[in-house]
């Protein structure tokens, strides 16, 4: 190994070491799950992860088109992905807290920007840049919010 391969390497390790989101650190363990629990039914998690899921074929299809660089389709994936809310039970939105319902109209319009901009310029580096804007919100809401399933005897509010 030469000098600059060293380098490469510790450079590595440092930067997978910083990259664990500070939010599942704290001083008794590096996982603590720190998470705010939304309280739902069995079922209303079940439909909401079963959504989650379709989220990554989503993502799969907007991937294979950059790849393709066809971007007119990315539309066809990216707008129904966008319309979660609207796919979720009214006795479950009603609940949803405040924050949690902002980041998902923020995804809405994400996607909305990412299928339009794709459509009108079929510019992939801006498409890329669309999909990685997406994708904050993915996280954001992934580090912030964990569903509790329960029988409802609770709810947040
Ligand atoms: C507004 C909040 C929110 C947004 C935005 C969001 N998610 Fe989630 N997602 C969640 C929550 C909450 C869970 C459940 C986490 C838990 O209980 O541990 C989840 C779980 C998942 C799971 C696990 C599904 C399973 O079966 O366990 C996947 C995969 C996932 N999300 C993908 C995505 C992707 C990809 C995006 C962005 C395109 C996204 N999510 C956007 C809130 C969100």
């Amino acid at each position: 190994m030469n000098f600059r391969s060293i380098t490469l390497a510790l450079l590595f390790v440092s930067t997978a070491s910083i990259s664990i989101p500070a939010s599942a650190q704290d001083t008794s363990g590096r996982y603590a799950d720190k998470r705010i629990a939304i309280n739902v039914s069995p079922a209303e998690k079940n439909q909401v992860l079963a959504e989650m899921r379709e989220f990554l074929h989503g993502m799969h299809g907007i991937h294979i088109s950059l790849a393709r660089q066809d971007t007119k389709s990315i539309g066809l994936y990216a707008r129904p992905m966008g319309q979660l809310l609207d796919r979720m039970p009214t006795s479950l939105k009603e609940h949803l807290p405040e924050e949690f319902t902002q980041l998902a109209i923020a995804m809405k319009e994400a996607f909305e920007n990412l299928a339009r901009d794709a459509e009108t310029t079929g510019d992939i580096s801006k498409t890329h840049e669309n999909l990685a804007e997406v994708m904050t919100y993915c996280s954001g809401c992934h580090d912030t919010y964990r569903f509790n399933a329960t029988q409802l005897k609770i709810r947040n509010k």
